[in-house]
């Protein structure tokens, strides 16, 4: 028995597009393994939405965009439609939201996924933006409508850092994270270690679809700012902003002669979210006690670390993470991954996941 799945997805780019191929490629392992079809009902990119109650051709759409089409003049499509309203409207059991993060406002993200929820739709993020900017607003919506709401993919791609910290850290007193959570920025100084130049490494992640729409986001260190702050509301339970993360600081700054400096001393350097326990933590109960209390110092800044430090062998384009906990050890964590497609497979992940649970 198979069961439909109606999604309808916001943001046609890197990302978006390797969903469109999982849906053709993993076609297959999705009814045989889970009895689950996908069927697109909905999608939009910035130029407008298309809609379709009867399904639209993920590969016909796919390849539209690939010659230069967009959303708004495939097919049926509307020119100038807001992604709001076709989440406002469109048939659908799932949002999967994979718009550019905006770190002003959210948006559009934010309201299509208020819109989403309110709707009683489930919604799958690779999205940080919403996130990052209304977290204690989504999940409380999300679970007082009963829907999903499911964001692995927006933490170091298909690295399962969400799933690990929410589900398999169970009962643990987590000291302190410390991560590279951004391969833009890790491959370049990389590659800036090899002797390349930083804007043909940057250069490299944009042909890769790695780096953001703005890669100011990945070299100046908020893009991990951002998952350090999902990482806090989500797995360290604790209600953190932006504001929260002091310092942030990227890698701009970083010249060549001192990489080299760097490893004539035996370091290697590396941009580092960390996590640490502050002294005067009190000593809480619940999630319910701890609004506007700060456990955690949140910082995003190089580091020097010495070469057998796990995190210095986290390189290139992969990332990783180190979990310091009181009755599970030091759990070290890294993925190399190129490319949108893991993010993809991780939305995927969660889409199976949100309908399993159901
Ligand atoms: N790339 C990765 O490896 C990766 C990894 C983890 C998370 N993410 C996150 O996934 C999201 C998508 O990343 P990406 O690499 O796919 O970005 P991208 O290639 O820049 O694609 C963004 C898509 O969103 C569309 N868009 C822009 N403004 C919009 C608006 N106002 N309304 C509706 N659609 C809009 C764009 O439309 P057009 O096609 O018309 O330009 C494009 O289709 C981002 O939030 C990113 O942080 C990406």
């Amino acid at each position: 028995m198979i069961h439909p799945v109606r999604v309808a997805l916001v943001g046609l780019g890197n990302v978006g597009r390797a969903f469109l191929d999982l849906m053709i490629s993993k076609a297959d392992v999705l009814a045989d393994r889970y009895g689950l079809s996908l069927v697109l009902t909905g999608a939009a990119d910035s130029s407008g939405a298309v809609m379709d109650a009867a399904g639209i051709d993920p590969m016909a759409l796919a390849s539209h965009k690939a010659r230069g089409g967009n959303a708004g003049n495939f097919l049926i499509g509307v020119p100038g439609m807001h992604a709001c309203k076709l989440v406002a409207q469109v048939e659908a059991d799932l949002l999967l939201e994979a718009s550019p993060v905006n770190l002003q406002t959210g948006q559009p993200g934010l309201d299509c996924v208020r819109t989403a929820i309110g709707r009683g739709m489930g919604v799958v993020l690779a999205n940080k933006g919403p996130l990052v900017h209304a977290f204690g607003e989504l999940t409380a919506a999300a679970a007082a409508a009963g829907v999903g709401l499911a964001y692995s993919a927006t933490v170091c791609g298909a690295l399962p850092v969400v799933n690990i910290g929410q589900r398999d850290l169970g009962a643990c007193d987590i000291r302190s994270v410390a991560g590279i959570f951004n391969a833009t920025s890790n491959s370049i100084l990389a590659a800036m270690a090899r002797g390349g130049s930083y804007e043909q490494a940057l250069r490299q992640a944009q042909l890769d679809g790695v780096a953001e729409a703005d890669p100011s986001l990945d070299v100046e260190g908020w893009d991990t700012a951002n998952k350090l702050v999902i990482i806090a509301n989500s797995i360290l339970r604790q209600p953190a902003t932006l504001a929260d993360v002091q310092p942030v600081v990227g890698i701009t700054s970083i010249t060549a002669e001192q990489i080299r400096a760097g490893a004539a001393q035996g370091q290697v350097v590396k941009l580092v979210a960390r996590a640490e326990r502050t002294e005067d933590a009190p000593d809480l109960t619940g999630p319910e006690d701890l609004s506007g209390l700060s456990r955690y110092r949140l910082s995003v800044q190089p580091a020097w670390l010495p070469t057998d430090d796990f995190l210095a062998s986290v390189s290139g384009w992969e990332m990783g993470i180190v979990f310091d906990t009181d009755i599970m050890g030091l759990q070290q964590l890294k993925v190399d991954e190129r490319g949108p497609l893991p993010t993809a497979a991780a939305m995927l992940r969660d889409v199976i996941n949100m309908i399993g649970d159901k």
